[in-house]
C-alpha cells in the first residue's frame, strides 16, 4: 500500500473509533467531563507545535486532541450544560453530518448538490408547516441566527428599496423594528447593513408598541420589523399576531427571530403560543439550537423566496450557469443568503428527522419544556430561590436570596469545577440572575435537583473565590 494510503487508513479506524466513543459518551449521566477552558499558554505547553513540516502522524494528532484539546472545550452537549442555548445533537444528526463531509458536496448550487439540496429542502418544509407558512415559501440552510437575522434583513430591506423606488429613505437611514427584549444579533446585523434600530421597551414587542414607533419614523423609512419567538434570556414570546398586523397594514416586512424558540412549535404543548408567526415574510429557527442538529444550523425561511433571490443572487460570467439555471427554476441555496460555496448544513438534520420521524422531535421537545416546568415548581418550593417568572418555552430564571453578582459568579465556577453542571449567571433588569435552558433529552429532574441543592444556605459550594 503507498505510504500516505497507509496513513488514511490507520487515521480512518481511529478517527472513527473516536468519533464513536464520543457520540455515545453521555448516553450514561457521568460518562461525559463537561471540559474546563484551558489559557492558550497551557495549550501551547501541553500540546507544542503541532504543524510541522513533516507532519506528527495519526496517532499523535489524534492523541494531541483527544487528551489536551478536546478536554478544553467544554462539552455544550452534556446534560448539564445549561448555561446560553445549549446544544444536544442526535446521535443521527451527528452521523449524517460525517456521512456528508465524507461526501464533499457543494451545496450551493442544485447543478452540483440537486440530491443534497432536494433532502435540505424537505428539511426545511417540516419548518415551513409546522409554521403554518404557505406552500411555496423556502430558503435555505445558514450558519446560524445571526446570519440567518442578517440574510433577512438585507433581503428586507431590498425589498423595501424595490417598493418605494428609492435607496434610501428620505430620514436617510432604514430603520430596524425589535423588542428590547431581541438577541443581541439583531442590533449588531441591523449595524452592518446601516440600518437604525428602534428597540421597543417592554416584555414582549405588541402591535401598540410597533404602531408607536411607526408614528415617529414612518412605514417609508422601516426595512422591517423583526419580532422574536422565545428570548435568549427568558424564552418569552412577541405578540406575533399583533406584529403582523400592524405590518400588513404599515405594508412593513415582518421577520420572525425564532432561532431559539420556535422549535417549539413542533412540541404537543406549546404550538399554540406561536399564532402569527404563519404571516412572517422571514424566519429563522436554529436546528443547532432546539432541533438537535450539530453546528452550524439555521433554517432561514421566506414568505417569497423570489425576495430573497432578488436581494443574494451573486452575479458574475462563471456564475451564469447557474444563475440560468436558477431562472429556470433550478433551487440554488446560494441565491437566498449571505454566502455562496455552501456545506450541506441541513443534511445533518435531515438524517436524524428522516431516520426518527418528526414524532420523535416533539417528544424531545417536549421533555425540554416538561423539565423547565418541573424545575420552577423546585424554584418555588425552594426557600432561598424566587423565580422570576413562569416559563413561558424552556428557559428558568430565578435569584438567590441576598446573593450579589460575585457569588453567583463564585457559584458558577465552583459547580463547573465540581463536575455538576455549567450553569452561568445572566443578567435582568441590570441585576444578576441564573437561568437555566433546557433543551437536552437526556437532563433529568434529578440533575435539576442536585443542581438547586448546590443552592441551600450551608451547601459546601456556596463559598467566595478570593
Ligand atoms: C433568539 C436568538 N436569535 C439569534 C441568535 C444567534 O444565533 P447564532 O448564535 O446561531 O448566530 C440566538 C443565539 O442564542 C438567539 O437566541
Amino acid at each position: 500500500m503507498h505510504a500516505h494510503d497507509e496513513v488514511v487508513q490507520r487515521a480512518a479506524n481511529s478517527m472513527l473509533a473516536f468519533a464513536r466513543a464520543r457520540v455515545a459518551a453521555d448516553l450514561e449521566p457521568g460518562g461525559l467531563p463537561i471540559g474546563s477552558p484551558q489559557s492558550a499558554a497551557w495549550l501551547d505547553e501541553q500540546a507544542g507545535q503541532t504543524v510541522t513540516e513533516v507532519g506528527l502522524g495519526p496517532e499523535e494528532t489524534l492523541r494531541i486532541f483527544a487528551e489536551v484539546l478536546e478536554p478544553a472545550c467544554l462539552s455544550v452537549d452534556h446534560h448539564g450544560f445549561l448555561s446560553f442555548v445549549p446544544q444536544a445533537p442526535a446521535e443521527l444528526a451527528i452521523l449524517g453530518d460525517m456521512v456528508t463531509a465524507a461526501c464533499s458536496i457543494y451545496a450551493g448550487s442544485w447543478l452540483e448538490g440537486g440530491g443534497a439540496v432536494w433532502a435540505e429542502n424537505q428539511a426545511l418544509d417540516w419548518i415551513r408547516r409546522l409554521a403554518g407558512m404557505p406552500e411555496g415559501a423556502g430558503g435555505v440552510f445558514v450558519q446560524g441566527g445571526t446570519n440567518g437575522n442578517l440574510s433577512a434583513l438585507v433581503a428586507a430591506r431590498e425589498s423595501a428599496r424595490h417598493r418605494l423606488g428609492v435607496q434610501h429613505p428620505a430620514s436617510g437611514r432604514w430603520v430596524v423594528i425589535c423588542g428590547e427584549h431581541a438577541h443581541a444579533s439583531v442590533s449588531d446585523m441591523a449595524r452592518i447593513t446601516d440600518c437604525e434600530v428602534v428597540a421597543v421597551p417592554g416584555d414582549r414587542l405588541t402591535g401598540a408598541g410597533v404602531r408607536e414607533v411607526l408614528g415617529v419614523v414612518g412605514a417609508d423609512a422601516v426595512a422591517a420589523v423583526v419580532a422574536t419567538s422565545g428570548s435568549t434570556n427568558l424564552g418569552r414570546i412577541d405578540r406575533l399576531d399583533e406584529v403582523a398586523d400592524v405590518c400588513e397594514e404599515a405594508g412593513v416586512w415582518f421577520h420572525v427571530d425564532g432561532a431559539y424558540g420556535a422549535a417549539a412549535l413542533a412540541s404537543t404543548s406549546r404550538s399554540d403560543r406561536f399564532t402569527g408567526i404563519e404571516r412572517a415574510d422571514s424566519l429563522v429557527v436554529d436546528p443547532h439550537k432546539w432541533l438537535f442538529t450539530p453546528f452550524d444550523c439555521c433554517a432561514l425561511l421566506y414568505r417569497e423566496p423570489a425576495k430573497g433571490r432578488a436581494a443574494h443572487t451573486q452575479k458574475g460570467s462563471y456564475l451564469d450557469i447557474l444563475n440560468d439555471a436558477g431562472d429556470a427554476g433550478e433551487w440554488n441555496p446560494s441565491d437566498y443568503g449571505v454566502q455562496l460555496s455552501r456545506r450541506a448544513r441541513g443534511l445533518p438534520l435531515w438524517f436524524a428527522l428522516a431516520t426518527h420521524g418528526t414524532a420523535a422531535f416533539a417528544a424531545a421537545i417536549d421533555h425540554g419544556i416538561w423539565l423547565a416546568e418541573a424545575a420552577a415548581r423546585l424554584v418555588v418550593e425552594h426557600p432561598e430561590l424566587t423565580l422570576l417568572e413562569e416559563p413561558e418555552l424552556s428557559v428558568v430564571a430565578f435569584t438567590r436570596e441576598g446573593w450579589e453578582q460575585e457569588d453567583y459568579d463564585a457559584w458558577s465556577k465552583q459547580l463547573l469545577e465540581d463536575e455538576i453542571a455549567f450553569v452561568v449567571p445572566s443578567k435582568h433588569a441590570g441585576e444578576p440572575i441564573l437561568r437555566l435552558c433546557f433543551l437536552n433529552p437526556r437532563t433529568t429532574l434529578a440533575h435539576v435537583t442536585q443542581i438547586l441543592a448546590t443552592l441551600d444556605g450551608d451547601a459546601p459550594v456556596r463559598k467566595r473565590v478570593e
